[in-house]
């Protein structure tokens, strides 16, 4: 399984704090944003993951996180030059994939849950997430049955069908370079990942699973307050006292899985 951290976008909802750097570099508490979505997958045993960013601060992730080495991982970059859709980061992220199923997560995304076992058990088709909020038209809404089948999924709908949005974090196998290759942009024009995962849900393919723990979307100033709360209270995070040496370690690392395709 490989990993794509989604690290693009202008942030306009954060001006002025993202007129000069990115989101998802902006500080979260003690770290840097992008440290919490990076210690989800490598908790989750993903090692092999590209970092998809906007051209104006594309040197600070490399400068920030570089190779990979550091964190026991391996990273790739790639510029997304303009912000055209969630869905966007697989056309870019095509070679990368190869013959692959990969796990996508926001750079603007912080979660207590471990998402080990639904990536180990992971077969086929897609998997999306959700958390029960008091305020779903902020975000992806995903309404199911009490079988856990998906029946319909919009994004920011202004009369959501559920409590559930979709967070940030979703595993596809490698139908996906295919299947996004068939979107068309949105009425914002955008490439929207509910569109992806509607094409799954279309045939069959899609499921849900309900989050445990806290989570986060970082991209407001309330919820970047929030953020930090969170972050502080869980002592989620790099340990920081490593981090001026040469290996960075992660709290609750687990051991790299591996995968057959
Ligand atoms: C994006 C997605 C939305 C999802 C949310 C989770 O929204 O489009 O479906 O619920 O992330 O953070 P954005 O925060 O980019 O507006």
């Amino acid at each position: 399984m490989k990993g794509i951290i989604l690290a693009g976008g202008s942030g306009t909802r954060l001006h002025p704090l993202t007129k000069v750097t990115s989101k998802q570099l902006l500080p979260v508490y003690n770290q840097p944003m992008i440290y919490f979505p990076l210690q989800t997958l490598l908790n989750a045993g993903i090692r092999d993951i590209l970092i998809i960013v906007a051209p104006d601060h594309s040197g600070d992730f490399v400068n920030l996180l570089g190779s990979g080495k550091q964190f026991g991982a391996r990273f790739s970059y790639e510029v997304q030059d303009k912000p055209e859709g969630l869905a966007q980061a697989f056309l870019i992220g095509s070679d990368f994939i190869g013959k692959d199923n990969c796990a996508m997560i926001l750079g603007d995304n912080i979660f207590t849950h471990d998402f080990t076992s639904s990536i180990k058990s992971f077969k086929k088709g897609a998997k999306v997430f959700v958390k029960e909020v008091p305020d779903p038209e902020r975000f992806g809404v995903v309404e199911f049955d009490s079988s856990g089948k998906v029946l319909s999924i919009e994004e920011k709908p202004s009369r959501p069908k559920s409590h559930y949005a979709q967070v940030g974090f979703y595993i596809f196998d490698n139908n996906v370079v295919e299947y996004v290759k068939t979107l068309k942009p949105s009425k914002r024009g955008e490439l929207e990942i509910v569109d992806l995962a509607n094409v799954y849900m279309q045939k069959g393919e899609l499921s849900v699973e309900s989050l445990d723990g806290e989570w986060i979307d970082a991209g407001t100033f309330e919820s970047l307050y929030r953020a930090s709360t969170i972050v502080r209270e869980n002592d989620l995070g790099m340990d920081l006292e490593q981090i001026s040496g040469v290996k960075i370690e992660v709290k609750n690392i687990k051991k790299p899985l591996t995968f057959d395709n």
